[in-house]
């Protein structure tokens, strides 16, 4: 039996084919390659010595998606394919609730009819809001999302939510991820956005590599211990495996669980700046900018329950997030290519 990994050539996708992998599972990769590069797969097999069933197509394309379905024999599903640009998604949100969400739906109801009930969705502490309060356990309540990207993930919660309410046989895992960066440690994968980064390690990376002159930092006057915003980064090597974890509680019977994927530290912007420049021993000019709509000053987990229920937690510090982000990005300054 396999395991059918949607936006399996992404960001996150691609480290977990490789955890999924060195775990023995048998995995299907299936990406529209709107935001990855078909190469990612080449460097995923030179890691793990194991090649996979890739199929080049959207989610919201029924017809593809029965064929894959009638042709590998599938057990469970890890869904990451959705479009994650916070800035874009308030430009464009009737494209990201057409992706997101009808693109879910029509998976959700492929699987059921090839009897396939087991899913492990990408959620994120977005759903929080500005949280109630911090750390963040999962019976924090959800909170006001500040655009549609946020929304179509709280809203596919409460969705496969009723989905496994209405039909018990369904095993939903939601995983709520932090603020994931770092990258493979052979330095051959890692994150690759398109255009101008709009997430924190990526700009500096690029700051790093010469790509951009300076990073803004936006606002020095939150109500933090440096004034700038506090996160909780999370190597994606430990969200991988925190995915291996997720799939072990399915094949128990997990019912529908939710869980927080963090480390249960935050780091401020200027923390992030002095690790890297530590890590790298590259300076990271910068300067102050005003906030940015939609931020909010402190976010972390309590990953306490992860911890617990899937014997799951963050491995690797701060530091080690640095090194791997610098290794990918000095090795591959324009990604993919
Ligand atoms: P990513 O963009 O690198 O990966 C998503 C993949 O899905 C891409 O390869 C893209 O080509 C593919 N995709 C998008 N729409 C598709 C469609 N309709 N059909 C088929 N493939 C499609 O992003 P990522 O950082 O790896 O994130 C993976 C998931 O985790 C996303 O759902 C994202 O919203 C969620 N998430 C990410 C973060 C983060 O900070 N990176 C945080 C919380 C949650
Ligand atoms: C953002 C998204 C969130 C999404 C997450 C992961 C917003 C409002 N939130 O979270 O919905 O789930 O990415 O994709 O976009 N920062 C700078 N300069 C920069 C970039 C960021 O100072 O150039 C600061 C931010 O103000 C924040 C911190 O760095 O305090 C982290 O920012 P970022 O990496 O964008 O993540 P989030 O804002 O936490």
């Amino acid at each position: 039996m396999a395991i059918l990994v949607t936006g399996g050539a992404g960001f996150i996708g691609s480290h977990t084919v490789v955890e999924l992998q060195n775990a023995g599972y048998d995995v299907v990769i299936l990406d529209n390659l709107c935001n990855a590069s078909e190469k990612v797969l080449g460097r995923i097999e030179a890691i793990t010595g194991k090649s996979a069933p890739f199929y080049k197509a959207d989610i919201r394309d029924r017809s593809a998606l029965e064929e894959i379905f009638a042709k590998e024999k599938i057990d469970s599903c890890i869904h990451f394919a959705g479009l994650k640009a916070v800035g874009e998604s308030v430009q464009k949100p009737l494209e990201y609730y057409d992706n997101n969400i009808a693109g879910t739906l029509i998976l959700l109801d492929v699987m059921r009819k090839h009897g396939c009930k087991n899913i492990i969705f990408s959620s994120s502490a977005t759903v929080y809001g500005d949280p109630a309060f911090v750390p963040i356990t999962e019976e924090c309540p959800k909170g006001v999302c500040t655009n549609p990207y946020g929304w179509t993930k709280s809203m596919l919660e409460q969705i496969m939510s009723d989905m496994q309410h209405a039909d018990p046989e369904w095993n939903v895992v939601l995983l709520r991820y932090f603020n994931p960066i770092g990258a493979h440690k052979s330095g051959t994968m890692g994150e690759n956005p398109d255009g101008i980064p709009n997430n924190l390690m990526p700009y500096i990376t690029q700051v790093a590599v010469g790509k951009r002159k300076e990073l803004g930092v936006f606002g020095n006057d939150y109500d933090t211990p440096d004034g700038t915003g506090v996160r909780d980064y999370i190597h994606v090597v430990d969200l991988a495996e925190g995915h291996v974890k997720a799939l072990k509680k399915i094949e128990e019977k997990a019912g529908l669980c939710i869980y927080n994927l963090g480390t249960g530290r935050g780091y401020s912007v200027l923390e992030v700046i002095h690790n890297f420049e530590e890590a790298s021993g590259v300076k990271i000019p910068y300067s102050i900018k005003p906030r940015r709509a939609g931020d909010i000053a402190t976010c972390y987990a309590d990953a306490s329950k992860a911890k617990a229920e899937l014997g799951w937690e963050a491995r690797y510090g701060i530091k080690e997030m640095c090194e791997d982000s610098w290794r990918w990005q000095k090795n591959n300054p324009d990604g993919y290519v």
